[in-house]
């Protein structure tokens, strides 16, 4: 065995068996060769298992604005992009939720760009009519708003909350988000813990300048922050943006980075990210097998999909190749209870 292999080994089980360790450990086991890399997959794959069971959980998910504020550098639909715009109208959201119930799935994410035509008085008008359907959860992912508003959506009838960190890295965050601090993202995080919603967080593989360290700190903030849904994909170029000419980010690094938060955020519900089947074939399958349990479908109807372009070929994950997903990773479809 080659020493580095023995470090990468000492780091793992530190890191596994919850002893003291550093973001040093958690950076080497980011870093182990493909060689060695099945002890991390199947050290997190067996966390799952004792955490979880076989079961893998469903989101149905509603992209209803494409109208944003924002100029992140990666994003196909920032701001200054010029693109189709389009708002669903609420009949069109409140009928796709209904195709989501339908298909059995009781969790309802709702996802948009930073649009503020969707004020405080619509979203919970929307957030309203939507609770009424019986037994569904609702999961918001509509980036950074005040803490008031955070607040009356949640009493309003919202469950969950999707806002990613994308990097805790200063330097890398505020390279790649011109409208946005770094402080200003964890502290809305930090206010949708304490509001009570099931928090969700998340980062992006493969940007600028981002090292192994990088991400472990990352996922050392998801364990500080108690991140109870933690969404990693690769990085994946979008054209007209900054970062079009850019590389993709590794979706081998990816698939460690989702290991290493298995064994750090136990408890946590991890995506097999659309990114990562975009980027590579059997991508969610892989991830399944490395402590990922969760799967989000897409349910955007097509005319407006289609202009939901966050990145080049972005996939859309149906229920039928979900399905397939799930048996060939030799697991089930996870039911939820229904509350009504
Ligand atoms: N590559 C990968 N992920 C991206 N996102 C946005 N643009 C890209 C891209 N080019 C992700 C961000 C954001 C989520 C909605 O999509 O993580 O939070
Ligand atoms: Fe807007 Fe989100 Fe894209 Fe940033 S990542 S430009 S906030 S849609």
């Amino acid at each position: 065995m080659q020493a580095l292999d023995k470090d990468f080994l000492k780091a793992l089980e530190k890191i596994q068996y919850g002893k003291n360790y550093t973001v040093e450990d958690a950076a080497l086991v980011l870093e182990a060769e493909r060689e060695v890399s099945a002890a991390l997959f199947e050290a997190a794959d067996r966390v799952r298992e004792q955490v979880f069971g076989k079961g893998v959980y469903l989101r149905g998910i509603i992209e209803f604005s494409n109208h944003c504020q924002k100029n992140c550098h990666y994003c196909g639909i920032r701001a200054a992009n010029k693109i189709n715009r389009y708002r669903m109208p609420q009949e069109e959201i409140i009928e796709a939720a209904r195709h989501i119930k339908n298909a059995g799935i009781g969790t309802v994410v709702l996802q948009s760009g930073e649009d503020p035509w969707w004020n405080p008085e619509r979203m919970v008008q929307l957030i309203k009519n939507l609770k009424d359907m019986a037994g569904i959860t609702i999961t918001l992912s509509i980036g950074e708003r005040d803490f008031q508003e955070y607040a009356l959506f949640k009493k309003a009838g919202a469950d969950r909350f999707l806002l990613k960190i994308e990097t805790t890295s200063e330097k890398i965050f505020s390279a790649v988000h011109p409208d946005d601090q770094l402080s200003q993202r964890m502290k809305c995080s930090k206010w949708l813990g304490e509001i009570g919603y099931m928090n969700g967080s998340g980062c992006i593989i493969g940007l600028p300048g981002q090292t192994a360290t990088d991400i472990a700190s990352d996922i050392l903030w998801f364990k500080d922050m108690k991140m109870d849904m933690i969404g990693i994909g690769p990085f994946i170029p979008a054209q007209n943006t900054p970062l079009a000419n850019l590389a993709p980010g590794s979706t081998f690094m990816t698939l460690k980075a989702v290991a290493l938060t298995r064994l750090i955020c136990q408890k946590a519900f991890l995506p097999a990210t659309t990114a990562l089947e975009t980027l590579e074939d059997e991508g969610q399958l892989k991830a399944l097998k490395a402590g990922a349990n969760v799967i989000m479908l897409n349910f955007t109807p097509p005319q407006y999909k289609k202009d939901y372009n966050i990145y080049n070929n972005k996939k859309a994950i149906g229920l039928e190749n979900a399905l397939k997903t799930i048996e060939r990773a030799g697991r089930f479809l996870q039911m939820e209870v229904q509350n009504k």
